[in-house]
């Protein structure tokens, strides 16, 4: 079954993502260290939101960071829905995070913006790359 469609059936989006980061670093060898992940149920579109953009940051992870390790929070709080994916690779450019960004980047803050939330990313070259991403609930 795909994660997507598990989310839909409410099995929720913290399952889904402790599945996913867990088999993601059996098969890449980068450990993961899971933060948080909210207890409560988050809303389907958002779930889905997140959840893409994670399957999205750590292909990018995978592929270009050579990172050890990456660290995954999302938290629920008053002022919403947070996300952050941050890896200690190698990290890239400024130039290279405005509008010449590639598809995998523009996808992740699609997906935000199509909940009504926004996408950051921030990289220094040699001090690995973060990835933050708001929503209201
Ligand atoms: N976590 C990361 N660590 C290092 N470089 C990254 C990371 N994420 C993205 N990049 C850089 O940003 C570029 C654009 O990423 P993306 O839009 O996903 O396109 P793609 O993965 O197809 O190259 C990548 O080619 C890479 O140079
Ligand atoms: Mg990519």
């Amino acid at each position: 079954m795909s994660e997507e469609v598990r989310i839909r059936e409410g099995e929720g989006l913290s399952r889904a993502l402790q599945d996913y980061l867990s088999d993601w670093s059996d098969r890449s060898g980068i450990a993961v260290e899971i933060w948080a992940l909210p207890s409560a149920q988050v809303p389907g579109a958002v779930a889905k939101a997140v959840y893409a953009t994670v399957v999205e940051a750590l292909a990018n992870v995978e592929r270009h960071s050579r990172a050890r390790h990456v660290a995954v929070a999302v938290t629920v709080g008053a002022s919403g829905l947070r996300m952050t994916v941050s890896d200690d690779g190698a990290g890239f450019a400024q130039e290279r995070q405005g509008r010449i960004a590639g598809r995998g980047l523009a996808a992740m803050r699609a997906h935000f913006a199509e909940v009504g939330g926004t996408l950051t990313i921030n990289s220094v070259p040699g001090g690995g790359t973060t990835i933050t991403g708001a929503v209201r609930l």
